[in-house]
């Protein structure tokens, strides 16, 4: 066979230069294969020369099986040693890729506060629970005839012309953004059983200006209580007991005659606001009155037989006395440095 290696030093040598070279060249662990297969494995210049051992003389076998053996124990040892070194290189290259920076700052999202005006109305609701009454609720849009006719308004009131209040087209569908809370006294009375207590904390719209005063949607709470002998001296000690939870001991409540259509006799509201950032004075508050009998028999109630109170008022009127706010679009706006300043409440 020609191709056969004769076992030479030079042979020998030459074997081991071309794998330590090759082993070298090796950068990663599919390359490092390669060369064991080329340069150890069966069938290699060294593997070749290692079997050529047993046609050797007896007398030459000692001194080249000493060659072949070194030659390829050095080659092993290079292949380890390299081996080794690659695989240290390929773990840290994964580790590099996979390295998470600890000390990075986290993209943070600022917490949010609650809404001073859910606080509030949540305040709200919770005064009238602690005296049994009951929340209740509307629609926001809402249909004419529980707006205005129901709470007994004229056909011409003027709070019915398109300058004043949201009318949704098709205007013949008679269907409204609800002008005030007032809406939910008649659902109230013709949905629950007799005697009622109920507030009803929430949003009304009106084509007012966005300014520091008034907003387009805006929120009040309206109380409506039908009972039998209701007077309106059970009223006054309503309004009178919300006023001091709400502003402290000192707070009371004013009558001014006035005029509404769902309430006979009417009443607008002053509150005596003992802690007033400008000094203790009266503030126009809302309105109120004895349940109309107009509107207990548009629900189905007997005048007869039962009487009843409302009353009306606006939550960011009150929030801007209560707590100081000079100008009401801060309310609307929803920047979290306003509702920051009521407190982290959860
Ligand atoms: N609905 C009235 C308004 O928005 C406020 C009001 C007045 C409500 C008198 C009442 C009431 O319940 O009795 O201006």
């Amino acid at each position: 066979m020609s191709d056969v290696p004769e076992i030479t030093p030079e042979a020998v040598a030459e074997a081991v230069d071309a794998a330590l070279a090759a082993i070298t060249a090796a950068s990663d662990s599919s390359a490092l294969k390669t060369a064991r297969a080329a340069h150890s494995a069966d069938g290699s210049p060294l593997a070749l020369l290692n079997a050529q051992l047993r046609n050797v003389p007896n007398e030459k076998k000692a001194e080249f099986g000493k060659l072949v053996g070194q030659a390829r124990g050095r080659v092993n040892q290079a292949f380890a040693a390299r081996e080794a070194e690659i695989a240290e290189a390929e773990t840290a290259a994964k580790l590099e890729a996979e390295r998470i920076d600890i000390t990075a700052l986290a993209a943070r999202s600022r917490v949010g506060a609650r809404h001073p005006l859910t606080l509030l109305q949540e305040q709200i609701g919770d005064i009238f629970v602690g005296m049994g009454w009951e929340i209740a609720e509307g629609p926001e849009l809402e249909h004419e005839w529980y707006n205005f006719d129901a709470l007994n308004f004229d056909e011409d009131h003027p709070a019915r012309q398109m300058q004043d209040t949201f009318f949704v087209d098709p205007v013949a569908r008679h269907l409204v953004m609800r002008t005030h809370t007032s809406p939910v006294q008649v659902r109230s009375m013709l949905e629950r059983e007799l005697p009622i207590y109920v507030v009803c904390p929430g949003r009304a719209y009106r084509t007012d200006e966005f300014d520091a005063t008034h907003l387009p949607v805006f929120s009040q709470f309206e109380g409506l209580v039908i009972d039998k002998n209701i007077t309106m001296a059970h009223l006054k000690g309503t309004l009178d007991h919300i006023a001091k939870a709400l502003f402290g001991a000192e707070a009371k409540t004013r009558f001014r005659a006035n005029f509404f259509p769902f309430t006979e006799p009417s009443a607008e509201l002053d509150l005596w606001h003992p802690t007033f950032k400008g000094g203790a004075r009266w503030i126009e508050w809302g309105g109120c009155g004895m349940v109309n009998p107009n509107v207990l028999r548009a629900a189905g109630i007997d005048p007869e037989e039962y009487s009843g109170f409302a009353f009306g008022m606006g939550i960011e009127r009150t929030l801007m006395f209560r707590s100081d706010v000079k100008d009401m679009r801060d309310m609307a706006e929803g920047d979290v440095r306003f509702s920051e300043q009521f407190g982290m409440v959860v």
